[in-house]
């Protein structure tokens, strides 16, 4: 069995991190958003990864996870492009597919049991939750435990159980896809083929998810799946140099960090080699590697890789790779992109 990766979209929500590179490249508790997802795979014992590249930047996806030995799976590439819809990219891998698959949305952060869901019966199986705002999901109708009836985006209120951006197939899927037509949004829409499934007589499974659950879309929905995975994964980890300070709680802090002076209060992360002087990181708050802040306070913020960050105060904030933040104050919901300067 093999799992498809969608690695594609502009990422609107989140520019200007996404200016530079795919939104499924941002590092929340020390990986990529997309990291979670292959590691999520792995853990489920599929080791043959697709990995489906849109048009941002795609190269950087590919430097970062190459062929996939480093992570212990097998790595193949599929160029995409630009968006014609999730059943579009999916379309693309009917070469390289076994009978079954599974196909995870890589925004998309689902802790489920993928080795219990991919043991599906049926022409394919989908995972679904409860939600407050339908409108914005894929949705599922289920009658006497079956599914029958799927809707993209629907204007009347007909489910409240939305698609949650993983999904299991067999090959019956891409005889619907060949038929289909483009949605109102011009996408070929992965949910129109499984409802063409059903039109069939096939038959679709479903699962409910009843925890936590995230699509990255936004800074907000970054910063609360940072904060989840920090409070599920971190476990305290002190491999960096610790000098007159007071590191508390569950803490992750990796080989090569100094922390001088300072405050760590948990659950937090801070990668390689970051230095932190004089400053206090308050709980739920990822720092990248090689990052410099000093005379600061951050709480409840994604800091990424090599950011310089002097003399400032943030919360809710998001600063990408490669930036400095100089400018003093306090700062709230600071949403900075790569290779940028906010400098008094
Ligand atoms: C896509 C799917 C939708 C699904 C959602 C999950 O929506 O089309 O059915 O519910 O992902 O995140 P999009 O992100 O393209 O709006």
């Amino acid at each position: 069995m093999e799992a498809v990766i969608l690695h594609g979209g502009q990422g609107t929500r989140l520019r200007p991190l996404t200016h530079t590179g795919p939104k499924q490249l941002i590092k929340i508790a020390g990986k990529p958003v997309s990291q979670w997802v292959l590691e999520q795979i792995r853990e489920a014992g599929i080791k043959d990864i697709i990995i489906i590249l849109g048009d941002n930047n795609p190269m950087r996806v590919i430097e970062y996870y190459g062929d996939g030995t480093h992570l212990d799976v097998n790595i193949r590439y599929v160029y995409q492009g630009k968006a014609r819809g999730l059943a579009d990219a999916v379309y693309r891998v009917k070469d390289m597919v076994s009978d079954k698959f599974i196909v995870y949305l890589g925004d998309n952060i689902v802790p489920y049991n993928l080795a219990k869901f991919s043991k599906f019966d049926g022409s394919a199986s989908i995972l679904l939750a409860k939600v407050n705002n339908p409108n914005r999901f894929g949705v599922a109708v289920i009658k006497d435990g079956k599914v029958i009836k799927l809707v993209e985006k629907p204007k009347e209120p007909i489910s409240d159980l939305a698609l949650v951006g993983v999904y299991a197939f067999t090959r019956d899927i891409f005889d619907s896809i060949e038929n289909l037509k483009p949605s109102w949004r011009g996408e070929l829409e992965i949910t129109d083929a499984i409802q063409s499934l059903i039109d069939k007589g096939k038959e679709v499974k479903y699962e409910i998810v009843d925890g936590w659950w995230k699509d990255t879309g936004t800074p907000k929905d970054i910063l609360e799946a940072n904060s989840f995975l920090l409070d599920r994964y971190a476990i305290r980890k002190i491999e960096g140099e610790i000098k007159d300070s007071a590191v508390d709680g569950r803490l992750i802090i990796e080989r090569g960090a100094v922390i001088e002076n300072s405050t760590i209060r948990g659950p937090a992360y801070i990668g390689n080699s970051s230095k932190i002087k004089n400053s206090y990181i308050g709980p739920f708050t990822s720092i990248g590697k090689e990052c410099t802040i000093e005379n600061s306070e951050i709480e409840y913020s994604v800091i990424l890789d090599n950011v310089k960050l002097r003399g400032v105060s943030l919360r809710d904030s998001l600063i990408g790779n490669n930036s400095t933040v100089e400018k003093g104050g306090k700062w709230q919901e600071l949403i900075i992109g790569e290779n940028s300067s906010v400098i008094i």
